[in-house]
């Protein structure tokens, strides 16, 4: 490396990566970017001598990766304002969806609506990330539900791209039961395995397969099918397991060897054991877990014991998680699930970068890995988990640029 693009010094580093020191923290550290890249991260007074383009200061201000929000629903028309105040008037979740309200009342408005409406309303949210430091964020398609629909969703996700934002995309047609496979929900299946998924795969719009595994939605031999197929394709699963009832969802993404399993609140220690062989990230949604005031807790302490990783994820969605701000699910999963605000920033970061596949060039601070770092004004990373609605970052690069 003959010259780097960018020295960014006089700061503290979290780097998260495990160099045997909490957070992987960098006192008094720089980092130079180069292309796009982490060239060189490490103590300002052991910085190599290379011609650097531009140097900034930020004062004493700390470094962390760019944040990733590895779960989110974030394209979706109209919102469910309307069955959260029926919810506190006593109805549950379950009552609506069985009634048809629901995932299939936003399955009807996206459905009904086009593309620039929903860009424009996922716009807005995705913002709301980005302006809290988040530079990678997983977007699932599965308000849609038919192949048009589900295109629609996922060029949309294709269009946030453009915004200085790293987009996933997940196919989630096993979402729910359209209504015009109701009570015939294997047909459903078999027609999103030969038809939909082939289709939009082949249109190059989905990096992961997802499903909703649960009473109300598909059983695991359902999903077990759609896994298959997906792995016939060569992408990789996910799974919502076990969010309502403990349907053997753990069990099963470790089978299929699933990047994740999400939510896990009904979990077994069977289901853990299986999600720590198959090193498969547990994704916790403290905003689903809060806005349905539910009571049983994901079983944190087994996850902990057995060293599965734990990511966490705002979940944004219009029914059970209508929350746009990473930061407050780190520090709802600090204060209701008892994460440390280390194991909280990890979840954000490293693990996060792992629930997607992608912790071989994001998540820490480490040199080759993409330059996503984000700038905080604050006098140590644990108050990130800390303070609730107050917004301290101070920049945040992606690829190495602002
Ligand atoms: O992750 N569990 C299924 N999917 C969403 C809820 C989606 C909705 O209610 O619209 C979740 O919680
Ligand atoms: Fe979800």
């Amino acid at each position: 490396m003959s010259e780097w693009d960018l020295l960014i010094t006089d700061a503290h580093i979290a780097t998260m990566a495990s160099n045997g020191v909490p957070y992987g923290v960098i006192k008094n550290g720089s980092l130079a970017i180069s292309e796009g890249l982490i060239s060189w991260v490490g103590p300002t007074k052991e910085i190599p001598n290379i011609n650097t383009r531009k140097k900034i200061s930020v004062q004493g201000k700390w470094l962390t990766p760019a944040l990733i929000d590895c779960h989110t629903h974030i394209i979706f028309a109209g919102n469910r304002a309307w069955e959260f105040e029926a919810r506190a008037n006593g109805k549950s979740y379950i009552d609506i969806a069985n009634e048809g309200g629901g995932i299939l009342s936003t399955v009807d408005a996206t459905r009904n609506s086009d593309i620039e409406t929903l860009t424009y309303s996922a716009q807005k949210r995705l913002l709301a990330l980005r302006n809290e430091g988040v530079g990678t964020v997983e977007i699932k398609s599965g308000y849609g539900l038919n192949l048009e629909s589900e295109i629609k969703m996922l060029q949309v996700a294709q269009k946030l791209e453009e915004q200085n934002i790293s987009i996933h995309k997940t196919f989630l047609g096993a979402h729910a039961i359209p209504n015009e496979y109701k009570n015939n929900s294997d047909n459903y299946i078999h027609h999103l395995c030969n038809e939909i998924l082939p289709t939009i795969n082949s249109l190059g719009l989905i990096d992961a397969v997802d499903a909703y595994c649960e009473q109300i939605a598909f059983n695991t031999s359902q999903v077990t099918k759609l896994f298959e197929k997906a792995a016939s394709l060569n992408l990789p699963v996910k799974l919502h397991a076990d969010q309502l009832s403990d349907t053997n969802g753990a069990q099963l993404a470790a089978d299929f060897h699933a990047l994740s399993a999400d939510h896990l609140e009904y979990t077994s220690p069977k289901g853990v054991a299986a999600l720590a062989a198959a090193d498969c990230v547990a994704v916790l949604l403290p905003g689903a877990f809060m806005t349905l005031c539910e009571t049983q807790m994901p079983p944190i302490d087994e996850l902990r014991k057995s060293g599965v990783s734990m990511a966490i994820a705002t979940d944004c969605n219009p029914g059970t998680s209508p929350l746009c701000s990473l930061r407050l699910a780190m520090a709802l999963a600090s204060n209701m699930f008892k994460l440390t605000p280390e194991e909280c920033l990890a979840g954000v970061t490293k693990e996060a970068a792992k629930a997607l596949g992608v912790e071989n060039s994001k998540g820490t601070l480490e040199q080759g890995k993409q330059a996503d770092v984000a700038v905080w004004d604050i006098n140590h990373p644990n108050e990130l988990s800390y303070w609730l609605g107050l917004n301290q970052l101070s920049n945040l690069y992606i690829k190495g640029q602002v």
